[in-house]
Formats: structure tokens, sequence, C-alpha cells
């Protein structure tokens, strides 16, 4: 049985997208395995988001090339973003690549990767010379529909939490950001196919779906309309959460345009939103999100913050933010470190800006040095953590609900879990058992960013 190894960079979009063609590769009769000393195709999943994401991609891509020594067949391909945008100049970069496959024809790679590694191998068995000219494969066109072609799991090591991808692609225009071209227009799926789909993993077990999409709140809006004032997203969750044995829904990420009071009062009456939002703030300073094209004013984003903390008094919120973006002053910066103060995010996400090809931020006269990106993303992130850090130490004593996600990422031994605001608990217990199960943990120690309990047995 032929493997596929499958490496993944960039957001959970991605990871949603890489789950995908896992899927399509195991119905094909491959193993997906964890080894790429081992595999027969070895696949990386691209982002385009900063430079070094795509510099990262390369590096691993060019260091993988060694196994064609042992195994001359192997089959490499780039998917993704950074496949989108770079397109058949990628052939030049990684002399071994064999597949180029866009965003919108994942579905295709397991069709390119298999064609060519059948070839290969038929040509071993016959003792023919390998010769991999003229095998290459670039496809990065737009297919109508696309959007629709996310929609398996894998059947195997199912997590009790999964992602279900709503939507594609962007039409906002921020000024600094790839993934308008790499991911193109927006398009959702039908309501109907995206609950069929929750149903479906509900009855393998998944307890917690996050809906994802590039502005998930936008969800539907050039396809769908308005019923009684609610926005096509509110009509998904609304219909997401009646699906029983579906205990928690999340979503990510949302943006200020279109962040209306539906969606604000949906958390009011629908239990099963989790009380967290992952919500990208970019910049405090209304200067720099005028050049940042983000057409909403600092004060709009603190309001609705305010207004999720309204209906949800535990809200948790999380941020993405851009440092040393072309032209911020000190004064600009300074807007930011207090928005952050007055929000108290529970953690951020802190970029140094990175220029875009084909983006008009790139091309602006005004662009900072590394060190000044450097110190302010240094001087932000201790503002952002200590707030963090002061904010798990206050659960200490406490008592939380968590989603058991089983075994934890760095001790196999302990169990990791969630709780409704997106924080981590380890502790000790029945994997088996315990594994998609919700149930109170006492909080008893945080190690800033980490929270450790035990299970409380009522
Ligand atoms: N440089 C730095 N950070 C960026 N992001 C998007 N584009 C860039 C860029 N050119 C950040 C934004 C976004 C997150 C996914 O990546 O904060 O929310
Ligand atoms: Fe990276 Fe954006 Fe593409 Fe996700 S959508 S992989 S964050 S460029």
């Amino acid at each position: 049985m032929p493997k596929v190894f499958i490496k993944t960079y960039g957001c959970q979009m991605n990871e949603r997208d890489s789950e995908q063609v896992a899927r399509m590769f195991t119905e094909g009769g491959y193993t997906v395995t964890g080894d790429e000393s081992d595999a027969d195709a070895i696949l990386v999943n691209t982002c385009s988001v900063r430079d070094q994401a795509e510099q990262k991609a390369i590096g691993k891509m060019t260091h993988m090339a060694r196994h064609r020594a042992r195994k001359p067949h192997v089959v490499y391909g780039f998917m993704g973003c950074m496949a989108q945008s770079r397109g058949a100049e990628l052939f030049q970069n990684v002399p071994h690549l064999d597949v180029v496959v866009g965003t919108q024809k994942y579905h295709k790679v397991f069709e390119y990767v298999d064609g060519i590694l059948s070839k290969r191998l038929e040509r071993r068995m016959d003792e023919l010379e390998l010769s991999m000219t003229g095998e290459s494969v670039c496809d990065i066109e737009e297919e109508e529909g696309s959007q629709n072609t996310i929609r398996d799991h894998v059947t195997e090591n199912i997590n009790p939490s999964s992602f279900v991808s709503i939507m594609q692609g962007c039409n906002m225009k921020c000024s600094y950001c790839i993934v308008p071209d790499t991911r193109g227009k927006e398009r959702g799926r039908p309501i109907s196919d995206i609950v069929e789909e929750v149903k479906k993993l509900r009855d393998r077990g998944v307890v917690e779906v996050t809906l994802l999409g590039q502005i998930v709140n936008l969800y539907g809006r050039t396809e769908f309309d308005k019923i009684d004032g609610k926005s096509p997203f509110v009509q998904l969750l609304e219909q997401v959460s009646d699906v029983d044995g579906i205990e928690r829904i999340r979503f990510t990420s949302p943006h200020p345009i279109g962040y209306r009071d539906d969606l604000v009062a949906a958390f009011t009456y629908l239990p099963k939103l989790c009380s967290h939002i992952h919500f990208p703030m970019q910049s405090g300073s209304d200067t720099i999100l005028r050049a940042m094209r983000r057409p909403y004013k600092n004060e709009k984003f603190v309001e609705i913050c305010e207004k999720m903390k309204a209906a949800r008094p535990d809200m948790a919120i999380t941020t993405d933010i851009i440092v040393g973006f072309p032209g911020e002053t000190e004064q600009d910066f300074q807007d930011t470190v207090d928005t952050v103060k007055r929000l108290q995010f529970d953690n951020a996400f802190v970029f140094r800006y990175s220029p875009r090809r084909n983006t008009p931020a790139a091309e602006m006269e005004n662009q900072l040095p590394e060190s000044v990106k450097e110190e302010r993303n240094q001087a932000l992130l201790s503002v952002v953590n200590e707030i963090a850090i002061r904010k798990n130490d206050a659960l200490v004593g406490t008592e939380q609900e968590i989603l058991c996600t089983g075994a934890s990422k760095n001790n196999k031994e302990t169990l990791s879990g969630r709780t409704s605001q997106n924080k981590i608990v380890i502790f000790n217990g029945d994997h088996d058992r315990m594994t998609g199960k919700i149930f109170p943990v006492k909080v008893e120690e945080s190690t800033g960013f980490t929270l450790y309990g035990t299970p409380v047995i009522h």
C-alpha cells in the first residue's frame, strides 16, 4: 500500500484542506504516514501570509529531497496558498518538485500525485530507466463550486473537535494581505450541506465543531438572503445548534465589518456557542487602519468587543495584531498598546509586517526597518503576555468545564482539554473513557499559558 506524508503550514483552514486531501488518498488505497522517510508521496500544504511561512515550506521541501536518493519514485507536491500565488515558478525554486496545486484544486491532488506515482512504479517494475521529465503538473486554475469540495473527513483517529469549512475566499482588500489573491472571491457552501456534514461528524462521535471561513461572519452574504433580520451566518449557527449531539460550536475568524447585533445576540440564546472569539484587530490606530484599508475605526472594534462581553460575561477574546506596518509611528503603536490594555485580550498573535507580492502596502514608501518591527513586536508581546498570564493565574482554584480531546501533545501520559474560553487544561485520567466527554476540572496550577487540573466527580 503506498504511503502519503502531508505537512501543513498556516491556518486552520489549511489544516482542514489537508484533512480533505488525506481522506482522498485513503479512499484511493493509500495510508497516511507521519514519517516522511517512509512515504511514496510527500505533500506540503503552504501558507503565503508572511514571508517566513513561505521560506519554511520551501526549506522543508528542499530538505525532504534527500528521500529521493533512496526512493527515486517519491512524488513531491506543493499545494495551497503559496502554490496558488507562485505557481510554476516553484519548479525553479525546488528542482525535485513534481506537482503544484492551488487552493481551488485540492480535490485534484490525489489524481495528479497518484498518476505520477503509478507511472513511476510501473516503469520501475519494467526495469526501464527512470526518467522524471515531462511529468510535472501545475494546476492553479479557478474552479466554480470548489468551496463545496472540502466536505469529507478522515475516518481514523477522529478528533472529538472538528473543523468544518463553510466558505472560501475573501472580498476585502486589506492592503497588506495576500489572501484575496490566493483564495479568490467569497464563496459560501449551502447551509443544508454544512448541516449534513455536521450530522455525519456527530454520528462519528464529534461533539465540537469549529466553522471556518476567511471572514466567517460574512458567510453567504452574496448568495443567501437575510431572514427576520438575521444574516446567513446567524441562520447557519442556529441550524448547526439544532444538531443533537453537537455540544459546542466555535467559529473563526470574524471581521468587524458585518459583525452586527444579530450575531452578538446569538451568544445570548445559543448556549452551544463557546465563550470565545478570535477577533483580529490588526491595529489600534485609526491612521494605520485606514492605510491597511480596513473600513472601520478602532472605536467600532472596541464597541463590538464590549457588546460581546455584555452578551457573555465570561467571553474570552483573542486577536491578531500586525506591528511595523508602513508609516506606523510611535504614537500609532502606542494606540495599539493602549487598546490591548483597554480590551484585556486573553491572548494575541503579534506579527511583524511582512511585505507580500502584489499587495498595495508592499509598494508604500514608508516601510519601517526590521529593527523597529522587532522592537515593537517584543514590547507588545510583553504587554499581551502579562495580561494572558494574569488571566490564567486567576483561574487557579476554579472549576472549568472542559471538552477532553485526548492525549496531550507534549506528554502522551496526560490528557488535554479546552474550556469554553479555549484555554488548554492538562490533567490525568482514563484516555478511552474521557476522550470526547465534557466535564468539570478543578484548576490547580497555571504555568502562564497552560493550566493543570484534576477532573471533578460530583
Ligand atoms: N504581514 C504580517 N502579518 C500579516 N497577516 C496577514 N498579512 C500579513 C502581512 N503581510 C496576519 C494578520 C492576519 C493573520 C492571519 O496574519 O494579522 O490576521
Ligand atoms: Fe496562510 Fe491565509 Fe492561506 Fe491560511 S488562507 S494558509 S493564513 S495565506
